[in-house]
């Protein structure tokens, strides 16, 4: 079996909010790459025995006093560098060429002119647009550099040292205004550092599941389901690891959607045939919500009363030692826990039905490596429906902080009807997968409304649908008025209790994603 770490590139963090669309961009080339701090040493570098390294982009100025630096000494170390930006500035600065707060700046949209088409730039035409985010630029590289492209306004678009593998390009590849972006990095990885490609979740699967066997011997495993796909494909994982010894419990806290833990149910049960624990706590959480409006005072009880009901089913299990989390690539990082990795990233973080260290577990964290996209193409390796695997995000409270105010079950059940058809037009319209987020919220207030005859007057729904990468910025999603026109009719006509339906259109930031 070839061993999938042993290729790896290194992206040195300076800060940008494209380091982990690096990293991921790099390993769609099949090669494994990894976030580090900037300031790691030479040292450091030479042992981990990377095949490139890569210098990301940053909001800093090179010229600053405070700016980020790299160990000059990994200039020296004969491996393949690629300089992004700031990195490509840092470089640049390095080999005493000049960098310059560009006054004619272009910011966004540029198009570059290819003088030199070799090596980084092979295989790109004469002209091609990319995107610029920074207000520095390269001025004037020293007698060690050549250009390799320009802009209108920006002379060197694109370097590389004469004689070492050194490179630098002012735009980001990473991003998909970059249109051939993917190319170039692949020039980068694959021809500049000889990587062959031997990141392939396939491989990922086998060599895991030997480390998950050795890592827990004859020993039981306890996995929390949730009905997202990161513990489904936990789950799947371990079940191909150790069979029978793995041990699901799935609380049933009555606020997810729609069919969702029965089509879990199904999946662990007949499919996976795994030991599984259904935990019915509907009435448990409801009770532990009623009264309760404040929305993070709804996050507590939920979260708290999760950890009662999955500790009570879990001391049920005997000889259990170990709990499997689907803990993935960008909690390590920016939770600052990754060995090599950058500091911690403070983040607004609403999770809190995380399980405690308490519980008295070792952990098997088996994604820890993985982005998400890399976890849904394992769950399907793993042969996960598309169904599991494509699921939207779903928030850890559930339907609670979509039903505004107090949580009821007759609040509840309207809620998941309507949210079903909104999911359902979504997918549909084929608009699951370009969505990245599509849910319904009911609203605290009744408004009137003419049924045949009458007058009614009932509650009002809210649709959310959002395109977004990360979940910290997000758009709403400009969907055909005519699938929005079908939403609103169905919820209307199908749904008891609701006569209006509106599509929120704010974005986040100033608004969330959520609503509570
Ligand atoms: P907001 O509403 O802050 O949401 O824009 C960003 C992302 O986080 C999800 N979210 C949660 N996830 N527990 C979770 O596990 C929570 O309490 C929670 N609140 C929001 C939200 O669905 C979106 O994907």
């Amino acid at each position: 079996m070839t061993d999938i770490y042993s290729e790896r590139v290194l992206v040195l963090d300076f800060g940008s909010q494209y380091a982990q669309l690096i990293a991921r961009r790099v390993r769609e080339q099949n090669v494994y790459c990894e976030i580090v701090r900037h300031d790691i040493t030479a040292e450091r570098i030479r042992e981990l025995a990377p095949q490139g390294i890569i210098l990301s982009g940053g909001p800093s100025s090179v010229y600053e006093p405070d700016a980020p630096k790299c160990d000059p000494a990994i200039f020296d170390l004969d491996i393949p560098i690629l300089g992004i930006c700031y990195g490509m500035q840092l470089m640049c600065e390095r080999f005493g060429g000049n960098v310059r707060n560009a006054s004619a700046r272009e910011y966004g949209h540029a198009h570059i002119r290819i003088s030199d088409p070799t090596d980084l730039l092979a295989g790109l035409p004469d002209e091609t647009d990319v995107w610029m985010s920074h207000g520095d630029q390269v001025e004037q590289i020293s007698g060690l550099f050549r250009p390799l492209a320009s802009t209108r306004t920006c002379p060197v678009a694109a370097m590389r040292h004469v004689d070492r593998k050194q490179f630098g390009i002012q735009f980001h590849p990473e991003v998909t205004h970059t249109p051939l972006g993917s190319q170039i990095l692949r020039n980068f990885v694959i021809s500049i550092c000889g990587c062959e490609g031997t990141w392939k979740l396939g491989d990922f699967a086998r060599e895991t599941i030997v480390r998950i066997r050795e890592e827990v011997g004859d020993a039981r495993v306890i996995c929390g389901l949730s009905g997202g796909v990161d513990s489904s494909v936990v789950a799947a994982l371990l079940y191909r690891a150790i069979g029978d010894q793995l041990s699901c419990i799935l609380v049933d806290n009555g606020l997810l959607r729609k069919d969702e833990e029965a089509a879990v149910i199904a999946e662990f049960s007949s499919h996976f045939k795994t030991d599984l624990h259904v935990v019915n706590a509907r009435e448990r959480f409801l009770e532990k919500l009623k009264g309760v409006s404040d929305p993070q005072e709804k996050r507590k009880r939920i979260g708290y009363e999760f950890i009662e009901c999955f500790k009570e089913e879990a001391t049920k299990i005997k000889d259990a030692k170990f709990l499997a989390q689907g803990t993935l690539y960008p909690d390590v990082i920016e939770s600052g826990a990754a060995v090599d990795g950058p500091a911690a990233v403070i983040k607004l973080h609403h999770n809190v039905g995380g399980l405690p260290a308490e519980l008295g577990f070792d952990l098997v964290e088996p994604l820890r490596d993985l982005f998400k996209d890399e976890v849904r193409k394992l769950g399907i390796e793993l042969g996960l429906p598309e169904d599991i695997v494509w699921r939207h995000p779903f928030p850890g409270p559930g339907l609670a902080v979509r039903c505004l105010g107090e949580v009821s079950e007759d609040k509840l059940a309207v809620l998941r009807e309507a949210d079903a058809i909104v999911v359902n037009e979504i997918k549909s319209a084929g608009l699951y997968r370009s969505t990245s987020q599509c849910f319904a919220v009911l609203l605290p207030v009744q408004s009137v409304g003419v049924m045949g005859d009458a007058r009614t007057y009932d509650n009002a729904v809210c649709v959310r649908c959002v395109d977004t990468d990360d979940f910290m910025t997000a758009t709403w999603s400009d969907l055909p008025y005519e699938v929005l026109a079908r939403i609103s009719t169905r919820i209307i006509n199908e749904v008891k209790g609701v006569n209006r339906v509106c599509y929120d259109i704010s974005t986040k930031p100033p608004a969330t994603i959520e609503w509570e």
